[in-house]
């Protein structure tokens, strides 16, 4: 069998070397944006769980910085959250991240960092919260103020395999106390993770503050579901202890198989709701044929809910640098699409494209490198969705169920908007300005992608493609 090889992404964030899984303790200090991440220092399969750390002033260019907090003996150091607090000119930062003990126990722990998180101590009095049990996990800790201008800490965490989320509050960030529980619910052969919390406003009203919980659930057993993990989200209202929702169901945040343990940034300029996820999927992601690292970030996204169809959607929009990135591109209208089109893209590109689905009928964009695989992108105005096929030798390659069809439900969409980001093997599709989107890994090889666009009709298709540099990145 041919090996393929996959290009390392140009603008999302991997680690020089070894394995990455969940993006840990995101947050924005005096214009630094940080990441750390569940990282193996000495392996590319997970293990000796430590916190990588990796800094950007974009969100584009990203620089790796030493290990800020490492496994010992007998203690790894599993996903959790970082806050910044100012107390006159003064700023700390405060990690608290699950202590994952070999004796099969999991609780809480706190680090304090004096060098603006490069370096961090772990408090003597860890682990702070501890339950006995096994699998509580993932501490997200997020600001609220009530109504009345009273501020407080929230921290949600997890007893992953009760799939129950609790959380805890806490004025001074040392003392926790726990408000309440929400959960069990939803599918039961799956485990929660890495739950976050972020209050936005409904349709940009200001008085209209809706909690949106966001939660990572991954399929376990003998009949684990082979789709594998994927990330969820619950609108309802949030008081500052408990939380309601609207409708006591998971939806789906992203349509694709590789959007996993998303949460957001803490201290985001203009109190904006700012999440990375890890690209990849626990069915699978010890066996991605890349090295020498394994597992990337996906695009930040900025959060957002609208109404939609009467219910309150999340949407995503990428970080602005891509749409920078696509306005380099150049404008071509796709007039007779009847007759398939060919169009070269970059290893590295951005495309965004529209159609008036009355017009051109069905749609498909069909992306091919040279590698034995290919990625199909389809549309058909009948079905109201636009599914994401891989397929082929080298998809079969990575794993029996690597190759899929993700389905992406399209709501009110006239004409049909699409924003393609592909960055070596990720794919990211946003649909309806960010109302959808299915993010995926991708096999095409390491060379130019080609893309063969058909429709039923004809046109026209406007599109707009932009083929970004990759910057040779030291190894
Ligand atoms: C999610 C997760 C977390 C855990 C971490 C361990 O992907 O399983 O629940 O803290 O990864 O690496």
């Amino acid at each position: 069998a041919t090996r393929t090889i996959v290009p390392r992404p140009a603008f999302h964030f991997t680690p020089r070397r070894n394995w990455m899984n969940d993006p840990n303790g995101l947050v924005h200090d005096r214009g630094v944006w940080h990441l750390y991440f569940q990282y193996n220092p000495s392996g590319s399969d997970w293990g000796n769980m430590s916190w990588g750390h990796a800094t950007s002033s974009d969100l584009q260019h990203w620089r790796e910085h030493p290990v800020a907090l490492s496994h010992r003996d007998g203690e790894q150091i599993f996903s959790g959250s970082v806050v910044a607090t100012t107390d006159g000119d003064e700023t700390s930062l405060t990690a608290f991240y699950t202590s994952a003990f070999d004796d099969d126990h999991q609780a809480q722990s706190t680090a304090s960092s004096r060098d603006g998180g490069y370096t961090w101590l772990p408090d003597p009095a860890n682990p702070i919260l501890d339950r006995g049990t096994s699998a509580f996990r993932d501490p997200k800790v997020v600001r609220f103020d009530d109504p009345t201008g009273r501020s407080r800490w929230i921290m949600l965490t997890v007893e992953a395999d009760d799939r129950q989320v609790l959380i805890y509050s806490s004025t001074d960030l040392r003392s926790w106390s726990l408000q309440s529980t929400f959960g069990p619910l939803g599918d039961a052969g799956v485990v929660w993770e890495c739950p976050d919390l972020v209050l936005l406003p409904l349709d940009g009203d200001p008085d209209d503050l809706r909690g949106v919980l966001l939660l990572s659930t991954n399929p376990v057993g003998e009949d684990a579901d082979a789709d594998g993990s994927s990330m969820h989200y619950i609108v309802g209202a949030f008081d500052g202890a408990v939380f309601t929702p609207d409708r006591p169901e998971l939806e789906r945040l992203d349509h694709g198989r590789d959007l996993y343990a998303g949460v957001t940034f803490d201290s985001a300029p203009g109190g904006e709701a700012i999440m990375l996820g890890w690209m990849s999927n626990w069915r699978y992601a010890h066996v991605f044929p890349s090295a020498p690292w394994r597992g990337a970030m996906s695009l930040p996204r900025r959060l957002s809910l609208r109404t939609v169809d009467g219910a309150a959607r999340l949407v995503q929009e990428p970080a602005p640098f891509v749409g920078e990135l696509l306005a380099q591109g150049s404008e071509t209208t796709v007039a007779d699409t009847a007759h398939p089109s060919t169009i070269m893209l970059g290893t590295h590109a951005i495309l965004q494209a529209s159609w008036d689905p009355a017009s051109t009928g069905a749609v498909r964009f069909a992306l091919s490198g040279d590698a034995d695989a290919t990625v199909e992108l389809d549309h058909d105005p009948r079905g109201g969705e636009l599914r994401v096929t891989r397929r082929g030798r080298a998809a079969e390659a990575v794993h029996q169920d690597f190759p899929s069809t993700s389905a992406v439900p399209l709501v009110g969409t006239s004409p049909v908007t699409l924003l393609m980001s592909l960055d070596g093997p990720l794919l990211e599709v946003f649909v309806g300005d960010g109302s959808a989107t299915a993010s995926n890994l991708v096999v095409l090889g390491d060379g130019p992608i080609t893309l063969i666009l058909t429709t039923d009709h004809g046109g026209p298709i406007t599109m707009t493609v932009a083929d970004i540099e990759s910057p040779e990145r030291m190894t």
